[in-house]
């Protein structure tokens, strides 16, 4: 595992979308980009730096194909806290990639399972993901899953903790009731199956987490900690998050990227 510690949450989201288009634009396979994506606080900074840099022609989404991690069950397109909404609004309507690149599992479909199994199988179609990046939650929760979901888990319906439904309250006038209680999302398996991962992880309030996933064994009541067996896996995170780590942990992978550096 690298963990790639940056001063702060906006270097930590430029270094990441460096990482990303290099690795869009270094494709060199005759078969789309598969690039797996989340929604929350943590990657707006990569998505910004990823606009700037295809409207200055740095980087194109001409064949790359997306797929997100995760949606709330019963919110529509147009609810303003949909996943479907929030990447629209803050990444796909400002880039240049086509409709039909976009996949983002359906909220509102009658048939969860049948939604699910659908959205394994088109990932399969397209060869696997290449590189997933995400966030995790301050338990650990990486897309939905959440403590104790199976770390070989597939793409399924997610009931959420109230830990949870607490935290993302703020998006819903601060009433956890108002937070959908279940979601669709990819599983463990799901993401660890990619070629890379790539996991932003940012501020004090991730310090445990961010802890749990680099020094703690594999467990899934800390399912990020999954990453341990990943051979590509990549932490991406800022001093703040940092706080928890052992002094030994904090320079062992200072040392290493700078070594990489060299
Ligand atoms: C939600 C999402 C996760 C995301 C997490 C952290 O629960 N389902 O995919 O990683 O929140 O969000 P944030 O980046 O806002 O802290």
């Amino acid at each position: 595992m690298r963990v790639v510690i940056q001063d702060n949450y906006e270097k930590m989201s430029l270094w990441a979308a460096h990482y990303i288009a290099d690795k869009i634009n270094n494709h060199k396979e005759n078969r789309p980009f598969v690039l797996g994506l989340p929604t929350g606080s943590s990657p707006i900074g990569v998505y910004k730096e990823l606009i700037r840099m295809n409207k200055a022609g740095e980087v194109s989404f001409k064949n790359v194909v997306t797929f997100n991690m995760d949606e709330y069950i019963g919110l529509p397109h147009e609810h303003d806290q949909s996943y479907w909404y929030f990447m629209h609004d803050n990444f796909f309507d400002h880039i240049e990639i086509p409709a039909e690149n976009i996949n983002i599992l359906n909220g509102m479909t009658d048939d969860p399972e049948k939604e699910c199994a659908r959205y394994e199988k088109k990932i399969a179609f397209y060869g696997g993901i290449d590189l997933f990046m995400g966030g995790i939650g301050v338990d650990g929760h990486l897309a939905f899953n959440e403590p104790f979901t199976s770390l070989s888990s597939r793409t399924g319906v997610r009931v959420l903790t109230t830990d949870t439904r607490i935290v993302n309250a703020r998006f819903f006038g601060n009433d956890p009731e108002k937070v959908p209680a279940k979601a669709l999302s990819v599983g463990i398996g799901t993401v660890t199956d990619s070629k890379e991962v790539l996991v932003l992880i940012s501020g004090h309030n991730k310090a445990r987490a961010l802890a749990a996933t680099v020094e703690g064994g594999v467990s899934q009541k800390w399912t990020c900690s999954a990453l341990q067996m990943h051979n590509g896996a990549i932490i991406a995170c800022d001093e703040a998050a940092c706080g928890e780590l052992t002094v030994d942990t904090y320079k062992y992978f200072l040392d290493i990227e700078k070594a990489e550096r060299l």
